[in-house]
C-alpha cells in the first residue's frame, strides 16, 4: 500500500494514503501566484469543479484565473473512484418522495448532461483519458427488500433513465437479479483535469497551484502570500466552501468513504460498473452502498477498484469500526462478491451529503450576487461537478438555466426533507455523544507512538498525536470553523470534524472546508508553533 509523507508534504493530498489516480499521474509543476491580478472571474478549487468551471467559461470568452491551494486534484477528485452515472446515490423513488416527479425528471436530465458534456469535451479537446461508456450494475444488498429493486425500475424510467431489468448481473461470483443502467461512463480523473488544464492555459486562461485563497468576498482573494486578485465573479469549487460560515454547513453533512484497489486476472471481469443497495442495517440516510469498477493496471492484470463503508465524519458509526479497519470490511465484502487477488492500494475520501440529495450549485446565500458555490456533491460529484461548469457559466453569462432553481444553494425544503434531516441530526447527535473526557494533562505521558487523543489541559481541550518517534505534536482541539471540538482520524492521520466536515493534519494545516485557517500548534514544550 502507498502513503505519501504526509504531513510533511500535506499538498500531495488529503491524507497520507496514495489513491491510485495520484500514483499514475504526475501533478503538473508548482506554479505559485506572485503578483496581484484583475480578471473576469476567479475561481478558488482546483478540483473537477473549477476545472469544468474554468473550461465552460473560456469557451464562452471570459478571462479566468483559477488558485489551487495544493496541485491540480489533490482534494477529493484524485481520491474519487470516478464512475459518471445517471444511477444516483439516491434512490429515485426517494427523490420522488422529496421533490416530486417533475424535478426528478430534471435531476436525472442533468447527470445525462454532464456525461454526454464529458464525452464531448474529451473528443473535441482530444484528451487521453481513458473515457469509456460502460454498463453499471445495480444489486440487491441481502439487508434490502426485493421489492425496491421494482420500485427503482418503474421510477428511474419514469425519470427518464435507459435501463432494463437482468437475471443475472455480469461479473458477480454468484447468480444476482439487478438492474442495468445503460450508457454510464469512467475515465482517470487526473488524466482528464490534467487535460483540461492544458486546454484552458492554451486558450489563456491562467492557472496558480500552491497557492491558498485566505480571503474570499465579492472583489475577488487575497492569498495567503499576501496577493490579491481582483475579479468581476468569484467562484469557490473548494467541494465545501470556505467561504461559508451561516448556511450551507447545515444544510449538509460529511461522510468519509474507503476504497481498495485489488489485481484481478486481464479481462477477467467486463469493463462496468457495480453497486449494491446499500445496507439497511445501519440506520442512515442512504444505507451505506459498495460500488466498484475496473481499469486497465497492466499486460497481465486490470485493477478492481471497490469501495464503500462510508461513515459520517469523525467515526460516528454506531458499531464504532475503527477508521482502518474498514479497509479489511470492503476487502471481505469484495471477495464475496467478485474474484480479486493481492491488494496493492487503499484510500479513503471525504463526500458531502445534501439534506435533501440534491448538490448546492449557484449563487453563495446571503452574499453578494456575483459569488458563486459548488458543493453537496455526495458521491456523485464527478456528474454534478461537470455539470456546474455548465450552470454557473451560464449564471455568469447573463443566461437563463433550467436547472438554476433546482439546484441553487438558497432553496430549503424542510418540510419535504424532515425526515431526511431528522435522520441527519440523529447521526450528528450520536458524534456529539462520542467525545472521549480525559480529565487532566497527566494523560499526555499514556499515549503511545503513533496515537492521536483529545486531551484536556488548562481549561481547553486540545488534539494530541505522538508520532511514531515519539514526538507529540499538539493542536487546539476547536475547529476553526465554529468550534467543534475534532476528532482524530487514526487512517489518514488527520483530525476531523464531525461537525461540517473541516480536517487538518496533525500539525494543524487545514485540508478540508468550511474551515479555511489553521489550527494553533504547539510544540511539546507548550510553545505556539503556527496559528
Ligand atoms: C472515495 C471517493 C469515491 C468517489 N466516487 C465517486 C464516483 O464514483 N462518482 C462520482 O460522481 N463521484 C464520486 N465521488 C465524489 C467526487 O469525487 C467529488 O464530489 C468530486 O471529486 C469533488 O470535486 P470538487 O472539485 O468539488 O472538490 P475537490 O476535488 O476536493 O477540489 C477542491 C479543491 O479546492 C482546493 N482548495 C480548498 N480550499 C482552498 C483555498 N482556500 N484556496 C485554494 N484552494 C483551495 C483543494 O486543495 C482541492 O483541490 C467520490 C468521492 C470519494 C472521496
Ligand atoms: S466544520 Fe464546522 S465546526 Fe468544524
Amino acid at each position: 500500500m502507498k502513503t505519501n509523507n504526509y504531513p510533511e508534504d500535506p499538498k500531495l493530498t488529503s491524507g497520507r494514503h496514495i489513491s491510485y489516480w495520484t500514483d499514475t499521474e504526475n501533478p503538473a509543476k508548482e506554479n505559485p501566484l506572485k503578483e496581484n491580478l484583475e480578471t473576469e472571474v476567479v475561481i478558488v478549487g482546483g478540483g473537477i469543479s473549477g476545472l469544468s468551471v474554468a473550461y465552460c467559461l473560456i469557451q464562452s470568452g471570459k478571462k479566468v484565473v483559477l488558485v489551487e491551494d495544493g496541485f491540480i486534484g489533490s482534494g477529493e477528485t484524485g481520491r474519487t473512484t470516478a464512475h459518471l452515472v445517471t444511477a444516483l446515490d439516491n434512490r429515485y423513488y426517494d427523490l420522488e418522495k422529496i421533490v416530486g416527479e417533475e424535478k426528478t425528471k430534471l435531476i436525472a436530465e442533468s447527470h445525462q448532461v454532464a456525461i454526454d458534456f464529458v464525452e464531448d469535451t474529451i473528443k473535441k479537446e482530444k484528451i487521453d483519458c481513458g473515457f469509456e461508456r460502460v454498463n453499471g450494475y445495480l444489486f440487491l444488498h441481502p439487508s434490502d427488500k426485493p421489492e425496491s429493486i421494482q420500485k427503482e425500475l418503474e421510477a428511474a424510467v419514469r425519470a427518464g433513465i435507459e435501463m432494463k431489468e437482468v437475471d443475472e448481473t455480469p461479473g458477480l461470483l454468484q447468480n444476482k437479479k439487478g438492474l442495468c443502467f445503460l450508457n454510464q461512463a469512467q475515465l482517470h480523473p487526473l488524466k482528464y483535469l490534467n487535460g483540461l488544464c492544458k486546454v484552458i492555459e492554451q486558450k489563456g486562461g491562467k492557472i496558480y497551484t500552491g497557492t491558498h485563497a485566505s480571503k474570499i468576498n465579492q472583489e475577488g482573494i487575497i492569498t495567503s502570500e499576501g496577493y490579491a486578485i481582483k475579479a468581476k465573479h468569484v467562484v469557490v469549487a473548494t467541494n465545501s466552501p470556505v467561504n461559508d460560515l451561516f448556511t450551507l454547513f447545515s444544510k449538509q453533512y460529511a461522510y468519509r468513504t474507503y476504497v481498495i484497489g485489488a489485481l484481478v486476472k486481464k479481462n477477467l471481469l467486463p469493463k462496468a460498473l457495480w453497486w449494491d443497495t446499500g445496507d439497511f442495517n445501519i440506520n442512515a440516510k442512504i444505507p451505506p452502498y459498495h460500488y466498484v469498477r475496473v481499469h486497465p493496471y497492466n499486460d497481465q492484470y486490470d485493477l478492481l477498484i471497490s469501495g464503500g463503508e462510508d461513515h459520517p465524519n469523525a467515526n460516528t458509526n454506531k458499531s464504532k469500526v475503527k477508521e482502518e479497519d474498514r479497509y479489511k470490511l470492503v476487502e471481505e465484502w469484495t471477495r464475496s462478491n467478485f474474484p480479486m487477488e493481492e491488494i496493492i492500494y487503499q484510500w479513503s475520501g471525504q463526500v458531502m451529503e445534501p439534506m435533501d440529495g440534491i448538490a448546492f450549485i449557484g449563487r453563495n446565500p446571503f452574499d453578494h450576487d456575483n459569488v458563486y458555490i459548488i458543493t453537496g456533491d455526495s458521491g456523485n460529484g464527478m456528474t454534478h461537478c461537470s455539470f456546474a461548469g455548465l450552470l454557473i457559466s451560464d449564471l455568469i453569462n447573463g443566461k437563463e438555466n433550467k436547472w438554476e432553481k433546482l439546484y441553487s444553494p438558497s432553496r430549503f425544503t424542510l418540510n419535504k426533507s424532515a425526515p431526511v434531516f431528522k435522520q441527519m441530526m440523529n447521526e450528528f447527535i450520536s458524534y456529539t455523544k462520542q467525545f472521549p473526557n480525559f480529565k487532566s494533562a497527566e494523560i499526555l505521558s499514556s499515549i503511545k507512538n503513533g496515537e492521536g487523543k483529545i486531551v484536556d489541559m488548562l481549561e481547553q481541550k486540545f488534539g494530541v498525536y505522538r508520532d511514531e518517534t515519539g514526538l507529540l505534536n499538539i493542536v487546539t482541539a476547536e475547529c476553526a470553523h465554529l468550534k467543534c471540538t475534532l476528532a482524530w482520524n487514526s487512517d489518514e492521520l488527520s483530525w476531523d470534524c464531525g461537525c461540517h466536515g473541516s480536517r487538518f493534519t496533525y500539525q494543524g494545516k487545514v485540508i478540508n472546508g468550511p474551515a479555511n485557517s489553521n489550527l494553533h500548534a504547539y510544540s511539546e514544550k507548550g510553545v505556539l508553533i503556527e496559528a
